[in-house]
């Protein structure tokens, strides 16, 4: 029997932060052996926010590298950019046709964006378009995500649908897989952890770094019980455990914060070492992504040939 199909992706639009790992690269990684999956570099959606072509190529390699280093294994996975594979901006397009701007107008992510900046691009808006395309071409059963990206894979099924309705059964409804633990990693100010917010933990950060941002959580709580230093440290620790130390130290914050720290750095020295062996050899890291943007064209090239043939501009 073959197995069931999980697509996802990450933009290379900053330093990936832990709330990136526990929502999903770690899911990514532990369901590699279960599925046959597909592990995107989301190029041109990061384009949205990264005009820079020095810093495009940098990100795109530090994502790359992110994958391999947390413990993608490239014989199982295939990790490809998103911007190999035409595919999805020409899908894009078709989907653009079918979708009317109220609908996208309800998104959360536009909602959001344009209470910030006023002068959204039309890249912004059409962004739940792209990540439809991104995720149907492959017709996956799952797509593990956090949980800010539930609203764009339901966008995703209703494009399905609508698709389907008009032009004949050709994409399957993909489900989101959340895990309800991690759907929502907070920052160091207790909000959603978000490169946006400049609340985060990185990845991949040296000691000092990881310090400097343990020391930075906001601990305005009440009770002696640091709830945003506890959301965090729960990420490593069972949470009875832990709960049974934080009951012992009450009021002691910095005793919490520096035992979060040693925590952190525990779990990720070994990442950080695993970087610098890859960084080593990047022409073999470059092989990687462009074999898998290659493989991941047979798979999207002959759905996008149906799709062709749907909509009636395939002629030869
Ligand atoms: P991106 O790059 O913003 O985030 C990558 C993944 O990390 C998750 N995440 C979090 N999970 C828990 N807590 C947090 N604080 C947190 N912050 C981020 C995100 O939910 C995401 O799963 N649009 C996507 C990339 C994308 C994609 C796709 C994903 C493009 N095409 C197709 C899946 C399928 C994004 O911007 O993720």
């Amino acid at each position: 029997m073959s197995k069931k199909v999980l697509l996802s992706g990450v933009r290379p639009s900053g330093k990936p932060h832990i709330g990136n790992y526990f929502g999903a690269l770690k899911q990514f990684v532990d369901l590699q052996d279960q599925y046959e999956a597909y592990i995107m570099i989301a190029d041109y959606h990061a384009l949205d926010f990264v005009q820079n072509g020095k810093d495009m190529k940098q990100n795109i390699m530090n994502v790359l590298l992110d994958y391999l280093a947390v413990g993608l294994d490239p014989k199982k996975v295939t990790i490809f950019k998103q911007s190999d594979v035409s595919e999805h901006t020409e899908l894009a397009r078709i989907f653009e046709t079918i979708t009317t701007m109220p609908y996208l107008m309800r998104a959360h992510a536009f909602k959001d964006a344009e209470a910030k900046n006023k002068d959204l691009s039309v890249g912004v808006f059409n962004y739940p378009m792209l990540m439809a395309a991104d995720i149907l071409l492959y017709s996956p059963d799952i797509v593990p995500v956090g949980a800010d990206q539930k609203q764009h894979i339901e966008i995703a099924r209703d494009t399905a649908e609508k698709f389907n309705r008009i032009f004949g059964d050709t994409f399957k409804l993909p489900e989101p897989l959340i895990m309800k633990e991690v759907a929502t990693v907070p920052g160091t100010d207790g909000r959603k952890m978000s490169k946006s917010y400049g609340n985060t933990i990185p990845l991949f950060a040296e000691y000092e770094e990881i310090k400097k941002c343990v020391m930075s959580i906001v601990t305005d709580s009440a009770g002696g019980f640091p709830k945003n230093v506890f959301e965090i440290h729960k990420l490593l620790r069972p949470e009875d455990e832990l709960k049974k130390i934080y009951e012992e130290k009450a009021g002691k914050y910095k005793e919490l914060k520096e035992m979060l720290i040693e925590d952190l750095e525990k779990f990720i020295a070994p990442l950080r070492e695993k970087r610098k062996e890859f960084e080593k050899d990047i022409p073999k890291a470059l092989e990687i992504l462009k074999a898998g943007g290659e493989k991941a064209k047979k798979i999207s090239g002959p759905k996008m040939d149906e799709v062709r043939e749907k909509v009636g501009v395939k002629l030869y």
